[in-house]
């Protein structure tokens, strides 16, 4: 059975709080260490470029979020972790995204149309402010999801939206141009009921727009004390009993310690523990959860370029699902090459004589061979008169529809020949036997008829190659 995919994006504006490692981070890793789900977490950082217009911030958020990720216990061999603006396949498929979305759709989306509404209410123009990144964020947040086909995506309640336009924009596409089959899977909103919003120093939310935040790793131990010491609390006087349902301190202390440990900070609090002392007890424990991740964490972020090269090696494996996958959809909506001639014919359209010459090559009803130039466009041979020694190579693999396929490749691992589906390895094999005795007996030369469905003139090529 195949693995739930897990997709969520971070955006890169910002330095990590305390709120995101209890909210986001933390919840994600544990998932992560799930061996029944595939995880991808990338930072997005092309949706940064909407909210943000200053580089230097831009480029320091995302080291310090993937040095926060990665020090947090994200295991980039375990799970797919990389920068959305590593892909160009995805900002590819947001433009044939886009070329489906409804512009009403987007003019429903929940940030934008807040934006309007400020500017009326501001007797501006509507859009003053406004730019085409903002608008069309759900499409780019929707090929983040569907470029990997994620099952599930956790976010904020903010979000939710945006995985029903998610769900829109791909069936609408499978509708178009699917034939039979859903190129994207629906993608599902997971929201964490059970995971904690912390609230911040003044007892709202923590959040970077209330500027209420404890700080996770930035400014370390200091900073931590610091923060800690400004959580507003009332005047009551050690000895006094506390209200521990009133104060922020308690669900922060609760956020990291045992059950045990919160009963036992909570009776203190009844039985009169003086502000001051309870912060330090607060400190003490998030400190001791927080040091070791700190003391990785400034030994990811003084070193940049092996955060750059987990991300390199992080996106080349999203890539080699992406680039394969986005092939596929440029061809599903006509972005095909004129370099490789598939001419769909009808069987019943083929002359008998030339039914013989498939049939000759053994191949079963329906497989279909496709044939792709090398390289170089028109006219260049295929096979250098150096590389003689160096044959070209049959491949024979399965594929996830559970037929067989074979390819030949040259011997620069370029693409000369790729089959259909068969439903057998034997029925694959005998085809390859096939092309093997044609191009002993023909050499290059006329017209092959691969299949009932296609003839490929440029299988010359393939069997000149095989012929040497
Ligand atoms: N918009 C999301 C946020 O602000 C971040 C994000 C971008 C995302 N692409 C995504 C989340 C894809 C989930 C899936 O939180």
């Amino acid at each position: 059975m195949s693995k739930t995919r897990i997709l969520t994006g971070i955006t890169t504006t910002g330095t990590p709080h305390l709120g995101n490692y209890v909210g986001a981070i933390r919840p994600a890793v544990a998932a992560s260490r799930d061996d029944n789900v595939e995880s991808y977490y990338f930072m997005a950082d092309y949706h940064a470029l909407i909210k943000c217009d200053d580089p230097a911030r831009i480029a320091r958020s995302r080291l310090e979020i993937a040095a926060t990720w990665l020090a947090c216990g994200l295991d980039p061999d375990k799970v797919y972790f990389y920068r959305q603006s590593d892909i160009p396949e995805i900002p590819e498929l947001t433009w044939l995204l886009t070329c489906v979305t409804a512009k009403g759709l987007m003019n429903r989306a929940h940030a934008y149309k807040a934006s309007v509404d400020a500017n009326t209410a501001a007797g501006e123009d509507p859009d003053a402010g406004i730019t085409m990144g903002l608008y069309s964020y759900p499409i780019l947040m929707a090929a983040d999801i569907l470029m990997f086909n994620a099952h599930k995506v956790p976010v904020g309640r903010d979000q939710i939206q945006h995985i029903e336009m998610a769900r829109d924009v791909a069936a609408r596409f499978n509708h178009l141009f699917g034939a039979g089959r859903d190129y994207f899977v629906l993608p599902e909103v997971v929201i964490e009921e059970s995971v904690a919003t912390l609230p911040g120093l003044d007892g709202r939310k923590m959040s970077k727009s209330y500027d209420n935040t404890i700080p996770l790793f930035e400014g370390g131990t200091k900073k931590l004390k610091e923060s800690i010491a400004r959580i507003v609390t009332d005047s009551r006087l050690p000895g006094e009993p506390k209200d521990p349902d009133s104060t922020a301190l308690m669900p922060i202390f609760a956020a990291v310690a045992s059950h045990a440990e919160t009963v036992e900070f909570r009776t203190a609090l009844l039985d009169g523990l003086g502000w001051g002392e309870a912060k330090q007890r607060l400190f003490e424990r998030l400190e001791r959860d927080i040091a070791p991740m700190r003391a990785k964490y400034e030994e990811l972020i003084a070193q940049p370029a092996r955060i750059e090269e987990i991300l390199q090696a992080g996106a080349a494996r999203a890539r080699s699902i992406a680039a394969p996958f986005l092939a596929e959809l440029r061809e599903a909506v006509g972005l095909r090459s004129f370099v490789v001639p598939v001419q769909k014919i009808h069987p019943d359209s083929v002359p008998p004589g030339e039914f013989g010459s498939h049939a000759a090559f053994g191949m079963p009803a329906g497989a279909v061979a496709v044939v792709e130039k090398s390289s170089g466009g028109f006219g260049t041979p295929a096979i250098a008169a150096d590389k003689k020694s160096a044959r070209p190579q049959f491949k024979q693999y399965r594929e996830a529809d559970g037929k067989f396929y074979f390819k030949l490749l040259d011997a620069d691992g370029r693409l000369l020949l790729q089959s259909d589906g068969y439903a057998s390895p034997k029925d694959a094999g005998q085809s390859i036997a096939s092309l093997r005795a044609a191009a002993s007996l023909n050499g290059a030369g006329g017209v092959y008829v691969l299949g009932p469905g296609i003839v490929a003139a440029d299988v010359e090529q393939a069997l000149a190659a095989l012929a040497q």
